[in-house]
């Protein structure tokens, strides 16, 4: 019993037959802490257990955490390589008692476990307890046996543990095994501490006080315990091996490395090899966790390790990227106890291979300049800070890899002129952006953003996290705390919240924290990257300083997530069903739609849009992995990302990919759908559930737009029209199917009615009757036209009038039945005055053509006109028409019309 994975089962294996819970280990990147920058100790997921604020099923635990200690207050990366025992990655096995055993019981199974199960020999191993607790000492003494001279008491912080400047802490008890004389150093607490020969494997921590504020220290509401044992150190212990670097683990990880040298490790080289080792790890479990090599936070850490690494890849002579083609190796060793790692492998090899890439192309010219400035520098000596600022701004050389560089040879960094160099930098930027133009409302973020550094994003991997106030701004202006009801901007040193850009809308939410409660209603980017929240107070005092409890309203994130993968495949689907010209000029990505802007000359057909959707729900219908990874923007166009036209992007950008069938077809290796995108996605296509477009149209010229739904709102849009047409179904009481045949023939029914009544009501005008209406002056004693041409025609002197007050006809139509009016009379004048339906009139005026002499149309239809309430009109002297609002009148015009005829 001796492999890692064995020595790790069998600590799980001894704690669970003692009553504990078997709890997988927790991300890299802590949920719970924001204090933290990446999980150091088993004990960070159980950190709000010990406090009491949440609550297990369990009283007892044990895991086996992965932890990285780099960067942060336990920072182990410059000692890599050089050490017998320090890592940046590492696991530690653990139990836990959340209020239940206490010291004695954690001492009897840890003694147990060392004894009994991995069989150390007990005149090997000491203890450290902190120097006032002598309940520890007297316990090690009745418990294991020891005399006063192997409990050694530390008055140092070395034994009393705490996770960071705040949270649960107290004394704790660490236990120690010699390992011989032959090796350097002394126990404990003497001045040869730091030597290799008494190693510490196992820390009990006796939690007793959590450290709410630096100066504030309450009790726990129950004695608990945390322990954490070193695996790696373990293992070098039961291997027999002097370092962590010789147990098995790290042993195949060095050989796939020197196979894929091409070379075996040597006395001088072996720290090389070490650190690949190391930072393999570290670097592929962080990335698989989500984090990414970026120039700030968590990110910038990764990218330290990983070129650390590289550093050390070249001095072996490597001629390609090395870390990449060591993964596997590492998948092989650790993958069964941790399967992200098998998971993200791909993206772990894409990942590294990238970044050392892209450090290949400055490395060189770093380290040419890294010896000509040091040549002449021996021990003890400080290497010009200058320069070293140089080498990190230019050549992307991270200080602690300079530091690393010169280490061996006992050269230094001079820290105050490299500290003067950046400060000089941001002088710069400052002057930069105090120049730009901003209005004075929105200068405020810059010097925020100096002071707090970009805003840690989290919300690509969780929709939860904690966050620690930063800055509070109201009205333009920081200030030190929100009151119930203020509304105002809220900046944390890290968020899930998403901040509105690349189409995609702000997440919204809530904030809590001790008595307070904030609502976000939107989430803005200022300065570059720094994540502003707006919200409103709702509860509490909202204090800078104060540590939150952030959460994202998860159904309208994972809806954006729809509809934000929805656009990217709509995007693709429209290039092949319209053409490559298709470039994107903008969207919109909110909860509950998607808008696409794009340039296309004209109109979409249906028969298009159709051949879009259908693709476009294929690729749901795959339900393939959405896959994303950081790139190069050249390399990521190179390998066929779509960019958004004009857009600024960094230097490094993250390329989404999604759908499998043109992989197949071998259009795109990286993916069906490929675009260079920060936003959030699904984590399938199948997530989508349903696209459905909803409209097609024009913007501007050139460009159209489509709106479409997803989901959920594709669903009910989809029901809702369905039920339109139930309805309109039963309406026409016919079967659904049989609608358009049925609305058709209405249709044309509805024609043929309108043409049949427009000829009834024209016939009606003509021959008098229900819509004519007769004048009571009416007397049609001409013998000679009585009978021919009926009622309806009088004289005004010797000249016939006909006159007629219709209603309803179209005014269209007025003019042509003037014209039968004058082929009625032969001879004479006719006037029409036609009510419509909303009670104004129209007129229209005829004269035959041997009386224009004597009678002036357009003069007629005026004098009708002014008795309708109008005014004017116009025509020709044989035709004229004019309208009036007061279609009441209508006898009254027609009265007019003959009086000023008989005046004529
Ligand atoms: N928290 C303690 C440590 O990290 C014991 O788990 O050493």
């Amino acid at each position: 019993m001796s492999g890692v994975n064995e020595i790790r089962s069998t600590f799980l294996k001894f704690f669970a037959d003692n009553g504990h819970e078997i709890v997988s280990s927790s991300p890299l990147v802590p949920r719970n802490d924001p204090t933290l920058m990446f999980t150091n100790a088993g004990m960070v997921q159980f950190k709000n257990v010990f406090t009491g604020v949440e609550k297990r099923h369990y009283q007892r635990a044990t895991t086996s955490q992965k932890c990285v200690r780099a960067g942060g207050k336990h920072n182990d990366l410059d000692n890599v390589g050089y050490t017998a025992r320090h890592l940046t990655f590492f696991e530690m096995l653990g139990n836990f008692s959340f209020g239940d055993y206490f010291k004695e019981r954690a001492i009897e199974l840890a003694w147990k476990l060392i004894t009994k199960e991995f069989a150390l020999k007990k005149d090997k191993l000491l203890v450290t307890v902190y120097h006032t607790d002598d309940d520890a000492a007297a316990l090690w003494k009745k418990i294991a046996g020891f005399t006063d001279d192997r409990i050694i008491r530390i008055p140092t912080s070395d034994n009393f543990w705490a996770m960071g400047d705040t949270g649960p802490c107290g004394p704790c008890s660490e236990i120690f095994i010699d390992r011989g004389e032959h090796i350097w150093g002394g126990p404990p607490g003497s001045p040869e501490e730091d030597g290799d020969r008494f190693l510490e494997f196992w820390n009990l921590v006796f939690m007793q006080f959590e450290q709410v504020t630096p100066e504030q220290r309450l009790d726990l509401p129950r004695p608990s315990i945390d322990t954490g044992m070193g695996l790696e150190r373990m293992a070098s212990i039961l291997q027999g091996v002097e370092s962590v670097f010789e147990t098995d683990t790290f042993r195949h990880l060095v050989e796939a490395a020197a196979s894929a040298l091409g070379q075996g490790p040597g006395k001088d080289n072996i720290a090389s090899y070490r650190v690949i080792a190391d930072h393999l790890r570290a670097s592929s479990f962080l990335i698989s966790d989500g984090v990414l090599p970026s120039n700030e936070g968590r990110g910038y850490v990764l990218r330290r390790i990983m070129r650390r690494a590289m550093r050390h890849a070249q001095l072996l002579g490597a001629s390609e990227p090395l870390m990449h083609r060591l993964v596997w190796a590492l998948v092989r060793e650790m993958g069964q106890a941790y399967p992200e790692l098998v998971r993200a492998e791909k993206m772990i090899e894409e990942t590294l291979q990238q970044e050392e890439t892209r450090f290949r192309k400055t490395l060189d010219r770093g380290l040419a300049i890294l010896d000509e400035k040091s040549a002449g520098l021996k021990k003890g000596d400080m290497f010009d800070g200058d320069t070293a600022f140089t080498l990190y701004d230019t050549y992307g050389f991270p200080l602690d890899l300079t530091q690393d560089a010169l280490r061996s040879r006992g050269i230094g960094v001079d820290l105050v002129s490299f500290d003067d160099a950046m400060e000089r930098q941001r002088q710069k930027a400052r002057a930069s952006w105090v120049g730009s133009g901003d209005t004075a409302s929105e200068a405020i973020w810059f010097p925020l953003r100096e002071k707090l550094g970009a805003t840690e994003f989290l919300g690509y991997e969780t929709e939860t996290a904690e966050g620690v106030v930063g800055a509070l701004v109201r009205d333009g202006a920081a200030v030190d705390q929100l009151k119930p009801g203020e509304s105002g901007a809220i900046v944390l040193n890290q968020t899930p919240f998403y901040a509105e850009s690349g189409g995609q809308v702000g997440d919204l939410g809530v904030m809590l924290g001790e008595g307070v409660r904030v609502r976000v209603t939107d989430t803005q980017k200022k300065a570059g990257d720094l994540f502003v929240h707006l919200g409103t107070v709702e509860q509490g005092t909202l204090k800078a300083g104060m540590a939150l409890q952030l959460d994202v309203d998860h159904g309208r994130r994972s809806s954006i997530r729809a509809h934000h993968s929805a656009t990217h495949i709509l995007h693709e689907a429209l290039r092949q069903v319209l053409g490559d010209h298709i470039a994107q000029r903008g969207s919109l990505v909110a909860p509950d739609r998607l808008r696409f802007d794009f340039v296309h000359q004209k109109p979409i057909t249906p028969e298009e849009l159709a051949r879009v959707e259908d693709i476009a729900n294929n690729v749901v219908l795959e339900n393939d992995e959405v896959t994303t990874r950081l790139m190069g923007v050249d390399e990521a166009r190179e390998a066929g990302a779509r960019a958004l036209f004009g857009e600024k992007y960094g230097d490094e950008v993250r390329v989404v990919s999604m759908g499998k069938t043109a992989r197949e077809h071998g259009q795109n290796a990286l993916g069906w759908s490929v675009e260079l995108c920060g936003g959030t996605h699904v984590r399938r296509t199948g997530d989508i559930g349903l696209i459905s477009v909803t409209s097609e149209s024009a913007v501007a010229s050139g460009v159209r737009r489509i709106e479409a739904l997803t989901g959920n709102y594709a669903r009910k849009h989809a029901n809702d029209a369905m039920q339109l047409a139930k309805n309109a179904a039963s309406e026409l009481r016919a079967p659904l199917e049989e609608m358009p045949a049925r609305i058709a023939a209405l249709m044309d029914e509805r024609k043929k009615l309108e043409r049949e009544l427009s000829d009834a009501r024209k016939k009606l005008a003509m021959g008098g009757g229900v819509t004519g209406t007769f004048l009571t002056s009416e007397a049609p004693d001409t013998a000679d036209f009585r009978g021919q041409v009926g009622d309806g025609i009088i004289l005004v002197g010797e000249v016939r009038f006909f006159r007629r007050s219709v209603s309803g006809i179209e005014m269209k139509d007025l003019k042509s039945l003037a014209d039968e009016g004058k082929r009625l009379v032969g001879s004479g004048v006719v006037a029409i005055v036609n009510t419509a339906g909303d009670g104004k009139a129209g007129v229209v005026v005829g004269v035959t053509s041997d009386l224009t002499a004597r009678y002036n149309a357009v003069d007629l239809v005026r004098v009708a006109s002014e008795a309708l309430g109008g005014k004017g009109g116009g025509g020709r002297p044989d035709m004229a028409q004019a309208g009036g609002p007061d279609g009441a009148k209508a006898n009254a015009a027609l009265a007019a019309i003959e009086k000023a005829m008989a005046g004529a």
